[in-house]
């Protein structure tokens, strides 16, 4: 098989696998990062999302012979100590039920605000529309993104 060097989270990291396999399986089963979740595995709920070079991207989707010299960041890359203005904002708004689906939440809502630092409520509905939550969090989410944003202004 091939070999694949990553950076992910800043740190390389060299994987001996299929060149189809999705990057959420090289993750989670070779490199212990079990942050990212696996929903439906066709590019719909948005659980696996990660950031490739800063954009927000599903990892169920994306073969790791795409990768190239991109950077990933995962859910534990967010930061060091849970201080990231979302995840700050998530603990503050108690969004969670389940949790299965909110690390994708997260890095979807952190890419976006790393793009549009003052949104309009329309604005994040619309960034946040292709993450489903199947325990509807979906007004917390939209306001946990709102409290993220006045952290970031
Ligand atoms: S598992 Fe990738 S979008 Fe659902
Ligand atoms: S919190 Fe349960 S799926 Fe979103």
């Amino acid at each position: 098989m091939p070999t694949y060097n990553l950076k992910v989270n800043g740190e390389s990291h060299t994987v001996d696998v299929a060149e189809d396999t999705p990057i959420l399986w090289v993750l989670r089963d070779h490199l212990n990062l079990v942050g990212t979740k696996f929903g439906c595995g066709i590019g719909q709920c948005g659980a696996c999302t990660i950031h490739l070079d800063g954009d927000a991207t599903r990892g169920c989707l994306l073969q790791v012979s795409q990768v190239g010299d991109q950077s990933i960041t995962t859910i534990e890359g967010l930061s060091e100590d849970g201080s990231h203005p979302v995840q700050q904002a998530w603990k503050e708004i108690d969004v969670p039920q389940c949790g299965y689906c909110q690390a994708g939440q997260m890095m979807t809502a952190s890419s976006f605000l790393s793009k549009n630092p003052s949104p309009t409520n329309e604005e994040i509905r619309q960034a946040m529309h292709g993450n489903i939550c199947r325990c509807a969090s979906y007004n917390r989410i939209e306001k946990a993104v709102a409290t993220a944003a006045d952290k970031l202004s």
